[in-house]
């Protein structure tokens, strides 16, 4: 087995998306399979999913993965975007016991951080200043890093902006926008009203934006208005599939 060559899966709240990754480099060795993830998003009907995805790329090794909640120790801390039995669930163990794997969880977000800061717009910033990655999908999720040091599950998504009574994540998503059917110009200012907020708060040098929506970063960035440098993650939505490859790597070691 080649240990360079580790399968990273990312768990999202519609599709479970998954490739082997060379984690040298953070390019993706075969193409990253999307599955719906199942509805309603159990323990059980996540991991029969995530067999499928393990079958179909006829993988064996360690893998990684990006679970879209606190995770602690590989435990799911929250369940905003999946079912809420996963609340308290060892999710290492969970798809252990099903695949016959080692699995490493880690919050998506925080995979996502984890690619963009070895491959992407963060490579500059690994000793020395502070970045924050949003990933806008069916919530808003995000990662801190100071000189190149994640702090572990910033659930920037649940913060509450002025006069809303809903947490951010609830004002303004990917799904948000999609659901509304939202302009791209409508998008923009509304996410603004969220980026400017967490701009004020943590003041990075760098913020960068991930998930679904940041393929169309040109057609909403100038309504963005931050101190902070704001640049969308080179590696788009594949940088959860390769940030969770590569934190099992440092795991499985
Ligand atoms: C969750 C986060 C997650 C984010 C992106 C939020 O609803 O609370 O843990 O990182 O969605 O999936």
């Amino acid at each position: 087995m080649n240990q360079n060559e580790i399968l990273g899966i990312d768990i999202g709240g519609t599709g479970i998306k998954g490739a082997i990754v060379d984690v040298r480099t953070g390019s993706l060795l075969t193409e990253r399979i999307r599955l719906a993830t199942p509805q309603p998003a159990t323990p059980k009907a996540v991991a029969d999913t995530v067999q499928k995805l393990i079958d179909e790329l006829k993988y064996e090794g360690p893998v990684g993965v990006g679970f879209p909640a606190i995770v602690r120790k590989g435990i799911a801390g929250s369940a905003a975007n999946v079912d809420d039995s996963w609340i308290g669930t060892n999710i290492e163990k969970v798809l252990e016991k099903k695949t016959g794997l080692r699995f490493f969880a880690v919050n998506d977000a925080d995979a996502a951080g984890i690619a963009a800061m070895a491959f992407g717009a963060g490579k500059d910033y690994t000793k020395d200043g502070v970045v924050v990655m949003v990933t806008i999908g069916t919530g808003l999720g995000g990662a801190l890093f100071v000189d190149g040091e994640l702090m572990p599950n910033l659930e920037i998504g649940q913060i509450f902006l002025k006069n809303q009574k809903t947490v951010a994540e609830k004002f303004i998503s990917n799904k948000i926008r999609k659901d509304a059917n939202m302009k791209w110009s409508d998008f923009g200012k509304r996410f603004n009203k969220f980026l400017s907020h967490v701009d004020a708060v943590l003041n990075p040098d760098l913020i960068i934006l991930g998930g679904g929506a940041s393929k169309s970063f040109g057609e909403f960035k100038k309504h963005l208005k931050t101190n902070a440098e704001v640049k969308a993650a080179t590696l788009a939505n594949a940088a959860g599939t390769v940030g969770a490859a590569v934190y099992a790597a440092g795991k499985a070691k």
